[in-house]
C-alpha cells in the first residue's frame, strides 16, 4: 500500500533550512566539550541535541548512516526513524560528530555532518572501511579510477590539469596502513597533506582545491564517512568512487544485512547517493570549510555550510544565541 509519506515531496529547499539546525545544535553541544579529552563524552553531546533536533522536524526520516547497528548504537541506530512522522519520507546520514579525537584534542577540521535525500536514495553503506578517491569538479569522467595505481593516478590527473606531478597535492589519512600509498605518491613528486583524522573534509576540500591546495584524495576510512563525503561532493562537485573494505565474516555480514550483495563493487558518487541531497555541516573545531563553534561572552556563534545538489548553492550561515 502506498503510504502518504511515500507521496509527500521531497521540499529540499526547505528542509535545507532545518537541517542547519540539526548541525547547529550539535556543534553547540559538542562544542563545550573541545580540548576535554573526553572523545565519548563530546560524541554523546552531539549525538543527544542531532535527535532532539530531527525529532522536531516534519519528515518521515530514517538513518541509513548513523552510529552503528542498533545493538551498539543506542541513538541514531542505523534504522532508527526519527522526526514527527508528518512530511516526505527521507533518508538521512549522519556523522553527529566526525572527528571525536580532533574534538577532544582541539585540533582541526572537527565537523558536525548530516545529508538527507529522498527515500531509497542513498547507500546502505555497512560499518566497515572504504576505500576512497575524489577529485574536484571540471574533469573528464573516470580521468583517475579506484583501479588505477596511486602512481597512474597521480600521473593522469597531472596530464589532465596540465601541469607536473610536483604541482599536485593528495590528501591522505596518517595511518601505517597508508604508508605504502604515501611512499608511492612522494615516488611521483607529488606533495602530501597528512590529516590524522576527518576525511569527510579531507574529501571536501578536493572541491575547493583553488582554495585548500588539495587536488586529489585517497585511501582508506570509514565507509558512512565515505557516503557522507559522496553527499557533500554531489552539492559541490566533483568526482568520487568508494570500494567496500572487508577484514571479516562479521564485516562481511553486515554488508549482506544491509542489502549489499556484490562486495567488490566500486560505488561512483551518483551510485552512493542516488538523488537530490541536501547537506549541513558545522565546525566544532576551526578549520578550512569552516570555523570552530566559539563561546563570545555570553554568546555562542557558529558557522554553518548548507549545500543543496539540485541547484548548487552553497550558504553559509552564521549563528549566534545565548549561552544557557
Ligand atoms: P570519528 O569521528 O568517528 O573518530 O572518525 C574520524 C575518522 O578519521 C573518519 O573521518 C575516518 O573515516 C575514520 O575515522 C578513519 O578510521 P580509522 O581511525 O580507523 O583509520
Amino acid at each position: 500500500m502506498t503510504k502518504l509519506t511515500d507521496l509527500t515531496p521531497f521540499d529540499d529547499r526547505n528542509l535545507s533550512l532545518a537541517l542547519a539546525r540539526v548541525s547547529e545544535a550539535a556543534a553547540i553541544a559538542s562544542a563545550k566539550l573541545v580540548g576535554g579529552g573526553d572523545e565519548k563524552a563530546a560524541d554523546q553531546a552531539a549525538v543527544d541535541a542531532m535527535r532532539t533536533q530531527l525529532n522536531k522536524l516534519d519528515i518521515a526520516g530514517v538513518i541509513v548512516i548513523g552510529e552503528g547497528e542498533r545493538d551498539e548504537a543506542p541513538m541514531l541506530f542505523i534504522g532508527e526513524e526519527v522526526g514527527t512522522g508528518n512530511g516526505p519520507g527521507v533518508d538521512i546520514a549522519l556523522d553527529p560528530l566526525e572527528g571525536t579525537t580532533l574534538t577532544a584534542k582541539d585540533m582541526p577540521n572537527a565537523l558536525t555532518v548530516i545529508a538527507m535525500g529522498p527515500r531509497g536514495s542513498m547507500l546502505h553503506a555497512p560499518d566497515v572501511y572504504m576505500d576512497k578517491l575524489a577529485i574536484g569538479p571540471g574533469y573528464p569522467v573516470d580521468v583517475v579510477t579506484l583501479d588505477m595505481t596511486p602512481t597512474e593516478r597521480v600521473h593522469a590527473l597531472a596530464a589532465a590539469k596540465g601541469c607536473e606531478p610536483s604541482d599536485l597535492m593528495v590528501c591522505v589519512l596518517e595511518r601505517p596502513r597508508h604508508e605504502a600509498i604515501v611512499r608511492e605518491i612522494r615516488e611521483t613528486g607529488a606533495r602530501i597533506r597528512l590529516i590524522t583524522d576527518g576525511d569527510v573534509a579531507g574529501v571536501m576540500h578536493c572541491a575547493e582545491a583553488d582554495k585548500t591546495g588539495i587536488d586529489m584524495y585517497m585511501g582508506s576510512g570509514g565507509a558512512p564517512e565515505g557516503v557522507l563525503a559522496a553527499s557533500a561532493l554531489k552539492c559541490m562537485g566533483g568526482q568520487m568512487y568508494g570500494r567496500l573494505l572487508f577484514r571479516n565474516d562479521d564485516e562481511r555480514g553486515r554488508a549482506a544485512k544491509a542489502g549489499i550483495t556484490d562486495l567488490d563493487k566500486i560505488y561512483t558518487r551518483d551510485e552512493m547517493v542516488t538523488k537530490d541531497v541536501i547537506f549541513a555541516a558545522t565546525g566544532v573545531t576551526d578549520g578550512s570549510i569552516v570555523s570552530a563553534a566559539r563561546r563570545d561572552g555570553d554568546y555562542l556563534e557558529t558557522e554553518t555550510i548548507l549545500m543543496r545538489s539540485k541547484t548548487g548553492s552553497v550558504r553559509r550561515l552564521f549563528y549566534r544565541q545565548k549561552n544557557r
